[in-house]
């Protein structure tokens, strides 16, 4: 017989272009994990458009929601709560979301549980290594953040570095559309370099003085694009295995720095990757390699657990879940949530 005690959490991710929702039990074990990716679409026109994200995720939210209940083999009744992202995120694709997340609690009388996107990302590192606790550092990478957070507990989190500028996946994209890829640019970029030379071309290491923690990556993205030009002017061809090789080499050198750093300086023994960028085989690489040499323990989620889906917001809702979190029918989407307290000066 199953034991009482066991949570069943419906998860529902809607904060940019995937629709997803997923089943997962005591926070830990994906019983589905449906995930709708609108990639396709966005596409056609070089990037995510807000307004088609929205309709699109209002035309597929129930299905979604329908087919992650199936595949786990359970009903609304075998239920202990409905998770969901409430921010950040685009405003009308979050909405979607939680509106749905909303409506089921209201007919079932299940807890509505509000999840931060960043924690939901930290937390697809909790599905698949069992051993893994806080505390640890942990380095998110995605489309729209690079946080390097201490993770003190279960759902305690301290920003100790962000970017100033473009994120680290917003780079790649950018430098993929630049070389011709195409969106979204970090998988392409992750492909075509293994074909280059990633010593071929000498782009910056952008450091910044005043927060080690911190990144900026426009500088490194406004190199790529300047060496092209001066290409082009100069009649040289450009060999673009060997531009993504370069560029990916600088922004991984970049993180791997930054984050030894602040393991090392937090006195922490244990490191974890989160986001779309940390399912870059070259990143993954590099920080086995370098926290192998370090003696840091390293985690990561496997690369579908890394870009969005809804097994991660089940995992972190379980925890906000266990610690007596509860949102009202009140909950609004929030653009622009911080993680965490204050940063650190
Ligand atoms: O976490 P995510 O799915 O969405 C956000 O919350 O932003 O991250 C998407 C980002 C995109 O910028 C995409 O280009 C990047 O993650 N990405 C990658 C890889 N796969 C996705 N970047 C580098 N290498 C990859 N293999
Ligand atoms: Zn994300």
């Amino acid at each position: 017989m199953e034991k009482k005690e066991d949570i069943r959490i419906l998860a529902i991710e809607s904060s940019c272009d995937e629709t997803a929702a997923a089943v997962v039990k005591n926070g830990r074990e994906v019983l589905s994990n449906v995930i709708y990716s609108q990639i396709d679409l966005h596409t056609l026109y070089g990037g995510v458009v807000p307004e088609i994200a929205s309709r699109k995720h209002i035309e597929k939210i129930n299905q979604v929601i329908e087919q992650a209940l199936k595949e786990a083999g359970v009903t609304l009744r075998d239920l202990d709560a409905v998770a969901v992202t409430y921010g950040p995120g685009l405003v009308g694709a979050l909405l979607v979301g939680v509106s749905a997340a909303k409506a089921i609690c209201f007919a079932t009388g299940l807890p509505l549980v509000g999840v931060h996107h960043i924690e939901g990302h930290i937390s697809a590192n909790y599905i698949e290594n069992p051993q893994l606790e806080p505390p640890f550092v942990c380095l998110v990478a995605s489309g729209g953040h690079s946080h390097l957070t201490v993770v003190r507990d279960y759902g305690e989190y301290e920003v100790i570095g962000r970017t100033r500028d473009d994120a680290a996946g917003e780079a790649f994209d950018k430098v993929a559309r630049a070389i011709g890829l195409g969106y979204p640019g970090g998988p392409k970029i992750d492909r075509l370099s293994r074909e280059g030379n990633p010593d071929a071309i000498a782009f910056p290491r952008p450091h910044l003085g005043e927060n080690e923690y911190d990144f900026s990556f426009s500088g490194l993205k406004s190199a790529v694009l300047n060496y092209l030009n001066a290409c082009q002017m100069k009649g040289i061809e450009v060999n673009p295995a060997d531009v993504a090789a370069s560029f990916q080499k600088a922004v991984i050198d970049v993180l791997v720095e930054h984050s030894v750093h602040a393991v090392k300086a937090f006195g922490y023994d244990t490191f974890a990757i989160a986001g779309g960028v940390a399912a870059n085989s070259a990143l993954r690489s590099a920080f086995e390699k370098r926290c192998g040499e370090e003696g840091i323990r390293f985690y990561h989620p496997s690369p579908l657990l890394c870009t969005d889906n809804a097994a991660m917001i089940g995992a972190a809702g379980y925890y906000e879940y266990q610690k007596g979190v509860r949102h009202g029918y009140d909950l609004n989407a929030v653009p622009n949530l911080p993680l965490g307290g204050v940063p650190r000066k």
